[in-house]
């Protein structure tokens, strides 16, 4: 018999980091994520980021001062780095990552690639964005950025309008701040909206939108500009009962330590046959790929 209280049970992925990691890696392996950032930064970074910098000294004489907010691992960060590097010989990174696994590996990436990031120093803020804001406010730290980025963090914040206004407050004159969100139409989003209070658990995590960060830029009377990036995710080992990566697939997708056993099996099955349905995924006889389509959002301080 279904326990009718079972959804206590339910625990947000966030509290089981090493769980949470490696739902994250199964999530990159099946969707080629990797690949897709990496042809991202090295074919379209330049144009849409790097050439809308200006800095008021020349390039090579200016420390450019670059924010992660968010930065996980680093590997994103790593791919921007070595780019703005081949045109800022020196740059001063802030990285700002709450949780300390994800900070130990960016470190050990540092130190792997030495050679590679000789040009940069790094400032490392082990804390939240809300609690680094906060201590510059108490110490009067006013410095400006010359490049922030955000790259899929900003569901971890719940004021999204005082983190948003505060960021273009950190960017210099001349800077660029970059977001990458999911889009408001992706498959993703149809399912976190539908199945929003159902999966939420002790979630904290939000399912904002392109659309929701567009919505506050359009209130501060900021104008910025959009670029689609189609992602698939290969889900079809989630319809396979017990298979170990179709489970980690599930629980990053519901955010939620061991989804298939933790939620009530009706709500289980409305969300297995609402993850094929048209609007999120495309079905063929033999694979199911989910719409996981991202947005970069560009936005420049003139
Ligand atoms: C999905 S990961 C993205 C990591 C990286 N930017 C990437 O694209 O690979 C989101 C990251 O945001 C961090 N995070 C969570 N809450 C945060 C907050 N309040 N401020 C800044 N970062 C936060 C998490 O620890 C996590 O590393």
């Amino acid at each position: 018999m279904e326990t009718p209280n079972k959804i206590v049970y339910m625990r947000s992925l966030y509290k089981d980091l090493e769980r949470y990691e490696n739902a994250l890696k199964t999530f990159k392996d099946y969707s080629g994520e990797y690949e897709v950032y990496k042809q991202w930064y090295e074919t379209k970074f330049e144009q849409l980021v790097v050439d809308k910098i200006k800095l008021e000294e020349q390039e090579d004489q200016q420390e450019l001062r670059v924010m992660g907010v968010g930065s996980g691992s680093g590997e994103a960060d790593y791919e921007m780095l070595t780019e703005l590097l081949s045109r800022y010989p020196k740059i001063r990174n802030t990285v700002i990552e709450p949780a300390d696994q994800m900070m130990q590996k960016y470190r050990h990436l540092v130190t792997s690639q030495q050679q590679s990031l000789s040009g940069v120093v790094f400032d490392w803020r082990q804390q939240k964005y809300e609690d680094y804001q906060q201590d510059c406010q108490q110490t009067g730290d006013v410095t400006k950025f010359h490049f922030i980025h955000v790259v899929h963090s900003l569901y971890h914040m719940p004021d999204l309008d005082a983190v948003l206004e505060s960021l273009w407050e950190r960017l210099d004159n001349g800077g660029v701040l970059l977001i990458i969100i999911t889009s408001e139409k992706s498959g993703i989003h149809h399912v976190h909206e539908k199945f929003n209070k159902e999966v939420k658990a002790d979630n904290t995590m939000t399912n904002a939108t392109s659309a929701d960060v567009q919505r506050v830029f359009d209130k501060l009377r900021l104008t910025c500009k959009v670029y689609l990036q189609p992602l698939r995710l290969d889900i079809t080992k989630c319809f396979q009962d017990g298979d170990r990566d179709g489970d980690l697939i599930l629980d990053f997708l519901a955010n939620t330590i061991n989804f298939r056993n933790a939620a009530p099996k009706i709500l289980l099955e409305d969300y297995m046959q609402f993850l094929k349905e048209a609007k999120c995924s495309e079905v063929s006889s033999d694979r199911v790929l989910l719409n996981m389509d991202w947005n970069a959002i560009v936005i420049q301080k003139e």
